[in-house]
């Protein structure tokens, strides 16, 4: 089985961040969240990785490069992303096997092996994934038959059919190419992947269902990193490689090489990246803090800061995403106020 993972477009609903950074390299518990997706489908048993790449396509290269993985990967750029399933047309000399497409911004508490089995186990042509969901307007959304079966599959209804959302992670026979070819674009002016399988069960083609038991996030807005970053960290083990100096240490903690914290009181679950200095600070809770960053004199809990940022005497910071190499501090100068050299489309509350 071949994999195709998406690590293309905008993400427009994650800016200032995705003005600097393709949004599947965003860090969530200190990894980003494309290698999520790259670990699943070597799990199931991808033997051939291709990645579609969109704007930021030598970020993605170079991340992707950093690793030592298991199997070849190929890059294969979208150019003007037009959707999904015009992914699959670009790949389509790569894709002459029978695959697993995987969008690369997706998180699935429990990978996907028994999804592939499923449907290696089936004579299906596609195999979705689909999860109960509160919002299915947000989504591609499946209308069920009684027996479990697919009738009728519809992007973003109105009104939805049902609460079961279609997950970013397909599997799929070469005969979805011939349905990537024969469908017109949407209303949004892209060809829906969704569309293309609903062509599938027109044309009379066996479309399988396998639904989702953990928790599965789409990690397209802040409110979601931030969801993903909680229950990723709820499973973190334990792990302590750095220096822990008058310090006091609660629940499960991951310290990694060459960090060290100093008069501070970490409470977890939580993972501070390498090379990172903590002093005088509370890391609390659900925080993330990634490589390089110097935390001292402030309250950080329920947080991501990315690689080399410094935060210093910022009181107390919840709920926030920080992306790499930022300055906060406390500034002594007159007029007091805050001073501020803000991106495009920030969000800040004080
Ligand atoms: C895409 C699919 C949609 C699916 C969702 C899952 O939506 O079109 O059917 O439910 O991914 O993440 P998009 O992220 O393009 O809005």
């Amino acid at each position: 089985m071949k994999a195709l993972i998406l690590s293309g477009g905008s993400g427009t609903r994650l800016r200032p961040l995705t003005y600097s950074q393709q949004k599947q390299l965003i860090p969530v518990a200190n990894k980003p969240v494309l290698f999520y997706a790259i670990e699943d489908v070597i799990e199931a048993g991808a033997d051939e990785i291709g990645i579609i790449l969109g704007p930021n396509k030598d970020q993605v290269i170079e991340m992707v490069k950093s690793v030592a993985w298991s199997v070849p990967i190929k890059f294969i750029y979208q150019g003007e992303p037009r959707g999904l399933a015009h992914t699959i047309l670009v790949a389509e000399e790569f894709l002459n096997d029978d695959f697993v497409m995987y969008l690369g911004d997706n998180i699935l508490r429990d990978g996907i092996v028994r999804h592939g089995e499923r449907f290696h186990s089936l004579d299906s042509s596609a195999s979705v994934l689909l999860t109960e969901v509160d919002y299915p307007q947000r989504f591609g959304v499946a209308d069920l038959n009684p027996d479990g079966s697919i009738r009728r599959l519809v992007e973003k209804p109105k009104v939805p059919p049902s609460n079961y959302a279609l997950v970013g992670v397909y599997f799929f026979k070469p005969v979805i190419i011939e349905a990537c070819k024969s469908i017109e674009p949407s209303w949004r002016n892209e060809l829906e992947i969704t569309d293309a399988i609903q062509w599938l069960i027109e044309h009379g083609y066996k479309v399988d269902a396998s639904f989702v038991e953990g928790w599965w996030k789409d990690t397209g807005k802040p409110e979601d990193i931030f969801e993903a970053n909680r229950l990723i960290l709820d499973d973190i083990e334990l792990k302590n490689d750095g220096q822990i100096d008058n310090s006091r240490v609660m629940g499960r903690v991951v310290v990694e090489k060459d960090t060290k914290i100093e008069r501070s009181v970490i409470k977890g679950p939580c993972i501070i990246g390498k090379n990172s200095i903590i002093t005088d600070s509370y890391i609390g809770p659900y925080t993330s803090i990634g490589y390089g960053c110097q935390i001292c004199g402030t309250e950080v809990e329920d947080a991501i800061i990315m690689d080399d940022s410094k935060i210093t005497n910022a009181g107390k910071i919840v709920e926030s995403l920080i992306g790499r190499n930022v300055r906060i501090q406390e500034s002594a100068a007159l007029p007091k106020g805050y001073r501020l050299i803000v991106g495009d489309n920030s969000d800040i509350s004080l």
